[in-house]
């Protein structure tokens, strides 16, 4: 299939269905099994009705991915992702888990390329694209995080930076594997530090991101991927940062870990 079939096939199945509007916590390293439960349990009961066009997903330490899906599995709207996933498919790895394996517990998301990974497991752009491609062949969604140090948002170009980031790692998918992703924007001067990009800064991030997958995939699939700003979004800001045309959502780390604080968030996604 060359690109122009692509895009009239993916026309036709998504003129109908708009872009899923998406509230993503992203827990970290934190909570013990007790405390996790808890957490998910109110957030359930805080929303008990999610619209068709939202998605809530949240992405737990892998000992508690059962235990979560198990919790969510009557609530459509909500989904359950790991924050990470091997960049080989098997073998003789201590310590790490497999698409494959992620997949065959019904987990269908999973982030790729969290900053904190990069930084402190030296995840390289070649490892990004081997998980993005593995999650793709376990029908997993990967959740793909890119963003710029300050040091480039102060004295550089961010969204050359990020289009950079971007190119590296999704260069190898097909443009059908593309218009299934979900890319989340986050600064990492914005992360965990209190400090959020202004809305017009993430919108013109988010804006640059759109163009980029336009001019390479084309508008059908650009339109198609929801990007989610991360970066201390807070239920007293989200509404702020949501409100703008190429922000789908949000990317959700300290605030997901309070009940009433992330079911704001989920509250605040556009209708
Ligand atoms: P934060 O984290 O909301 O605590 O800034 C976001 C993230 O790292 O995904």
């Amino acid at each position: 299939m060359g690109r122009k079939d692509v895009e009239n096939y993916l026309f036709n199945q998504l003129t109908m269905v708009m872009r899923k509007k998406i509230a993503a916590a992203n827990w970290k390293m934190n909570l013990n099994w007790n405390e996790a439960k808890e957490l998910i349990t109110q957030v359930l009961d805080q929303n008990p009705t999610i619209p068709s066009l939202h998605q809530v997903i949240i992405a737990v330490p892998f000992p508690y991915l059962d235990m979560a899906s198990h919790l969510i599995a009557e609530h459509p709207g909500f989904a359950i992702a790991a924050q990470n996933c091997y960049h080989k498919s098997s073998g003789a790895y201590t310590g790490e888990v497999s698409a494959t394996m992620l997949a065959s517990m019904g987990i269908r998301y999973c982030l790729v390329g969290h900053s904190e990974r990069r930084e402190y497991q030296q995840e390289t752009p070649a490892q990004l694209s081997d998980k993005l491609q593995l999650c793709f062949s376990q029908a997993i969604t990967p959740v793909f995080c890119c963003g710029e140090p300050l040091t480039i948002r102060e004295s550089g170009d961010p969204c050359d930076y990020v289009r950079n980031q971007l190119s590296e790692s999704l260069l190898s998918l097909t443009p059908e594997q593309i218009a299934q992703l979900i890319i989340a924007y986050e600064p990492i001067w914005a992360i965990g530090t209190g400090k959020t990009a202004s809305a017009a800064q993430a919108q013109e991030m988010h804006l640059a991101i759109r163009n980029y997958l336009t001019s390479t995939y084309g508008s059908v699939i650009a339109d198609a991927i929801p990007i989610l700003y991360g970066g201390s979004v807070k239920g007293n800001n989200a509404d702020a940062i949501f409100t703008n045309p190429d922000i789908d959502g949000g990317l959700v780390g300290g605030a997901s870990l309070n009940a009433v604080e992330f079911s704001a968030i989920i509250k605040a996604l556009p209708q």
